[in-house]
């Protein structure tokens, strides 16, 4: 190992290897017997040329070993494997490379994985082609959806290689529903439900998030780009020690506001207009989903207000029921049921049914590793447990040519909170930033740090 290649300085509240370790015991504990479950990297992409996208692992395979790299494959299985010295797990990793390791960066290689992650049985990639496992005396071999879209490296042991082995080895042709779905069974219902450590880590992300929402309440100005204000959150979320974000910013400013998942952000003035923005930060893996719908000159118009208060009662209705026991289903029937007689009362519909022009989405889903997250639903029995994490959500989006007056044209507001449920009611995550439109337009009159910075003009 070369020492200079050490890193130092890391962030020091990473999930523990307990915790990962914690996690495969628990899954193993939901695999039937005689099984063996399969869980790959996610595949590097292309960006340009010979730039890959920033790698971002499977968020399967980061809970249940904490490995960040790609090229890699884990198996655990239910029972002990081998003679003498058992195993019931077996990682194989990205090999170390000194040359290479210059130009793309450290591995952690056999050794690390041991050392640091905490695994014993541990080998290079390239050693899985020939790795002595019977695939075929498993009852069930347990993995996710095979990518079908890869392409061979030179080094014939990276993800495409491992995928190739398995296939061969395991006799797969395609892909097995069953596999797929007890898979996702097993992972979905551990990931809906946060250990104390997760928890730490998402109250971290959501809180980080909603200071860098609070900047941008005050920093945003009619004369300000869409893309600048991203750039504030940004700022803030790798600041605070975030790797970046969730997901694909939206920053969308009035006609922008009213497109669900606007991602240009290319307006180069936001104006005197709402200002939707659904940005949240991605810290150690875990992921924040908060919007906030501001006017860019400080005051909402009458009629800003009267949509902004509606999306703010359906919130607050569906705040009511958030605790353990609620059936999943009612979350959105509660938001939907608010809105559309708020609609009728403002004259924008009058069939309780046009509600789903103006609030096309859902609620709620959950939120973790992944920004929707994983949940297992099983239809009206599915309900809320504690210690799940959900988005509450609700929206209204009325773009400019809608059947209704005039004046409610371009007004885009969506409300996204992040709720830990608890027993008897919810923790709101992102209470930090404020949401009634008052409490917005006094943060918005403060000064930001951001408007004093001056550069040069191009
Ligand atoms: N940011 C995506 C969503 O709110 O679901
Ligand atoms: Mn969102
Ligand atoms: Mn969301």
């Amino acid at each position: 190992v070369n020492q200079s290649h050490s890193q130092e300085n890391l962030p020091t509240d990473y999930l523990s290897k307990e915790f990962h370790k914690g996690r495969r015991e628990a899954f193993r504990n939901l695999m039937p017997a005689n099984s063996v479950a399969v869980i790959f990297s996610y595949p590097e992409r292309v960006f340009s040329n010979d730039m890959n996208y920033k790698f971002h692992q499977n968020p399967d395979l980061y809970y249940l070993s904490g490995y960040k790299e790609p090229d890699a494959v884990l198996l655990i299985f239910k029972e002990n494997q081998g003679t003498g010295e058992t195993y019931n797990e077996v990682f194989f990793v990205r090999e170390r490379d000194a040359k290479k390791e210059i130009w793309t960066g450290r591995r952690l290689g056999i050794e690390g994985t041991k050392s640091q992650l905490g695994f014993t049985a541990v080998y290079n990639g390239k050693d899985f082609k020939d790795f002595p496992i019977n695939f075929k005396k498993f009852d069930k071999i347990i993995y996710e959806k095979i990518p079908t879209d890869l392409n061979a490296n030179q080094s014939g042991f990276d993800l495409f290689g491992l995928l190739q082995s398995f296939k061969t080895k395991a006799g797969i042709t395609t892909n097995d529903n069953t596999s797929l779905e007890l898979f996702a069974d097993i992972t979905n219902s551990l990931r809906e439900i946060k250990t104390p450590e997760e928890m730490e880590l998402m109250r971290k992300t959501v809180k980080l998030s909603c200071i860098a929402h609070n900047e941008v309440m005050k920093a945003v100005g009619p004369d300000m780009s869409e893309n600048e204000a991203e750039g504030i959150h940004t700022y803030i979320h790798k600041r605070y020690g975030a790797e970046g974000e969730g997901y694909n910013p939206i920053v969308g400013a009035g006609a922008n506001g009213c497109i669900l998942h606007y991602e240009e952000n290319n307006s180069t003035k936001i104006d005197n207009q709402l200002l939707l923005m659904d940005v949240g930060s991605e810290y150690h893996g875990y992921s924040a989903d908060v919007t906030r719908t501001i006017p860019a000159n400080g005051k909402f118009t009458e009629e800003q207000k009267a949509i902004y208060q509606l999306v703010y009662d359906a919130q607050e209705a569906v705040f009511k029921i958030c605790k353990e026991g609620t059936p999943l289903i009612d979350l959105n029937a509660t938001a939907k049921e608010v809105l559309a007689k708020g609609l009728i009362k403002l004259g924008i519909i009058t069939d309780p049914k046009d509600v789903k022009i103006y609030y096309p989405h859902s609620c709620s889903h959950f939120l973790g590793l992944d920004v929707h997250d994983k949940l297992t639903f099983k239809g009206p029995q599915s309900a809320l447990k504690e210690n799940m994490v959900i988005t509450v959500e609700p929206g209204i989006y009325i773009p400019a040519g809608s059947k209704c007056d005039k004046k409610w044209w371009n007004i885009g507001v969506r409300i996204e909170d992040d709720i830990a449920i608890k027993k008897d009611s919810y923790e709101n995550l992102s209470a930090d930033s404020p949401r009634k439109w008052d409490e917005i337009e006094k943060l918005a009159a403060q000064k930001s740090t951001f408007n004093d910075m001056k550069f040069p003009k191009i």
